[in-house]
């Protein structure tokens, strides 16, 4: 559709900004479900989710139509960050069970015609891993030492940290270690906590280990990759001092692309190399940045054509519901990855950030930086929460591009805030003294089958993590039953969105929608409207495909938008041009 068609019913300026694109690929516009694997499904009762539970569950997420699963890490690790310390990346931890479980699951997973990616954590790995334990028991100049990144400290007797690097967790990037005689010696680097030690990627032994581990994969049949921190392996030659904010995101005198822990060139050559491996197991195999690359225009440079294949739409994540942000944030995403013929990928949540559903539950952000909640603090509204969660969802699934979701959001899961300290495992909460939260909110073991112990999560041992009392009401099995529930919302946008290709489809922003409190585009036919004021709004002409308020059994007027609502309305398109 081109800029001078406007829709009859739809009188208004447009401006296009992403044309419709076919290009193949499965994942160009694929929706690929996150599977947290300690938080999905116990099946055999420790009160940890595990592999054999994932399989069990698999045929649940064939039905929802997801096209693919993103499984968070399972390998063997002391979990001392929920198994993003790795201390075996080619080994099933037995928390989650084994090889042959995996395999089973692979299995399953082909079955079901769902493909299966992998959580690669290269930046670092675990404390135990028989690399860092050779390096600590090795002497300073051993090869061995330079697998990591070890330096001698600053003072007069190495006793400060050689730079002011902070880790993401809180508190110093550097641990000072005891040499194998027993003296005070070396610092290494940890970009996240103590237990993850950062590998030297200067080092060719770390390329080939790596290289290495994704063919162990690639060969057990996955499709790919999300990479942890990808923007993070390579550091500036030197270290040099860096006084912005750990996370790599720009603040006052420190633009985040200055950081010199992140988003170096050579990185890229990385990821070329990767390609090329992938490319030797056929098309279809597929890497993902998690890359918080600030400014936005600068994720493009992860996603050229011989690099990755798709990278997380941060900023999108942190829009929030104003709609002059997400535009911008729509709009700059889609002009600067269409240069590099790259899709977008679009995200609401993750197991590092508050749900949506509690986030988008306050007027205005969340507290605490949307850094967990807490009883202390102001509680969200569950209901308004819940709704403007399904709006959003459907705001951003009709947008053109892959979108991922997060486990648990398609019941219109809240956070867990009634989590006693004591409970808490997220290492931020240990590492700041308990005043940054953390995760694990965001976390906690999903409900399956109300009635059941632990709502079907698992019939043994206590969750990890305590359920709230509202997961009961939210249960999967319930939620089935039920046509006007969050999860038949999800299954709805889901199918329509497959059966309209909305994913390959384009975006013109509908200007007359362009305002405070509300926004809209048209993806082909199909106007996604959002209002997220609190007025109700007058729909124009169209048949209405699906409202958001279907999964609050809102009854919002005919040829209304309510607050708080989105809809996917089919308008009739007269072609100006024939
Ligand atoms: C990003 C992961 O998503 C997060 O959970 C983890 O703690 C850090 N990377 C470190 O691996």
């Amino acid at each position: 559709m081109s800029v001078d068609t406007v829709p009859a019913a739809l009188a208004g300026p447009l401006t296009l900004v992403h044309a419709a694109d076919h290009t193949p690929g499965w994942w160009r516009s694929a929706v690929i479900y996150q599977v947290y694997p300690r938080s999905f499904r116990d099946l055999n009762g420790d009160g940890v989710g595990d592999l054999a539970g994932i399989t069990a569950e698999l045929p649940q997420l064939a039905e929802l139509d997801v096209d693919a699963v993103w499984l968070s890490p399972f390998y063997r690790s002391p979990q001392r960050d929920a198994g993003y310390d790795v201390s075996d990346y080619c080994d099933v931890d037995p928390l989650f069970g084994t090889l042959d479980d995996f395999d089973a699951m692979m299995a399953e997973a082909k079955r079901l015609g769902l493909r299966l990616i992998v959580d690669l954590v290269p930046n670092h790995c675990s404390d135990q891993h028989a690399a860092f334990r050779a390096a600590l028991a090795a002497p300073a100049d051993g090869p061995e030492r330079d697998m990591f990144i070890f330096r001698d400290g600053l003072g007069e007797s190495g006793e400060l940290p050689p730079n002011n690097w902070q880790s993401h967790f809180g508190g110093p990037a550097w641990t000072r270690i005891t040499e194998p005689d027993g003296t005070a010696g070396q610092w290494y680097l940890h970009l996240f906590d103590s237990s993850q030690p950062d590998f030297n990627w200067d080092n060719d032994a770390v390329h080939a280990e790596f290289e290495r581990v994704l063919r162990f994969w690639l060969d057990r049949g996955v499709s790919g990759f999300r990479v942890d921190v990808a923007h993070a392996l390579v550091k500036a030659p030197g270290l040099p001092a860096w006084g912005g904010r750990a996370d790599g995101n720009s603040s006052d005198g420190f633009p985040g692309h200055e950081a010199p822990m992140f988003g170096q060139p050579a990185l890229h050559d990385i990821y070329r190399a990767w390609r090329r491996i992938l490319a030797e197991y056929g098309p279809d195999r597929i890497l993902c940045a998690e890359a918080n690359v600030d400014p936005l225009p600068r994720l493009a440079d992860w996603v050229r054509p011989d690099e990755m294949h798709q990278a997380f739409n941060f900023p999108y994540l942190h829009a929030g519901l104003d709609p002059h942000r997400m535009r911008r944030v729509v709009t700059e995403s889609l002009n600067a990855l269409d240069a590099v013929g790259a899709p977008t990928t679009w995200v609401l949540s993750n197991h590092d950030v508050v749900r949506h559903a509690t986030r988008f539950g306050y007027d205005g952000p969340a507290p605490r930086d949307g850094d967990g909640i807490g009883p202390a603090d102001p509680q969200p509204n569950a209901e308004l929460g819940r709704a403007r969660a399904a709006a959003a969802t459907m705001f951003m699934l009709g947008l053109p591009g892959g979108a991922y979701l997060y486990q648990g959001e398609e019941l219109g899961l809240p956070d867990g805030i009634d989590i006693p300290d004591h409970q808490r495992q997220d290492p931020t909460f240990g590492r700041t003294g308990g005043e940054r939260l953390g995760r694990d909110g965001c976390r906690v073991p999903l409900p399956w089958r109300a009635g059941e112990p632990n709502n079907g999560f698992g019939s043994g041992a206590d969750p990890w993590l305590p359920q709230p009392e509202s997961f009961g009401a939210l249960a999967r099995d319930t939620q089935a039953a039920s046509p006007s529930s969050h999860l038949n919302l999800y299954r709805s946008m889901l199918a329509l969105r497959r059966q309209l290709r909305l994913g390959e489809g384009s975006l013109a922003w509908l200007e007359d929608w362009s305002t405070d409190t509300s926004l809209g585009y048209l993806n082909g036919t199909v106007a996604v409207l959002m209002n997220v004021g609190h007025e109700p709004l007058d729909l124009p002409a169209g048949t209405v495909l699906l409202r958001s308020s279907a999964a609050a059994a809102m009854n919002a007027p005919e040829h209304q938008l309510g607050s708080g609502e989105t809809v996917w309305l089919e308008i009739y398109i007269e072609d100006t041009e024939s």
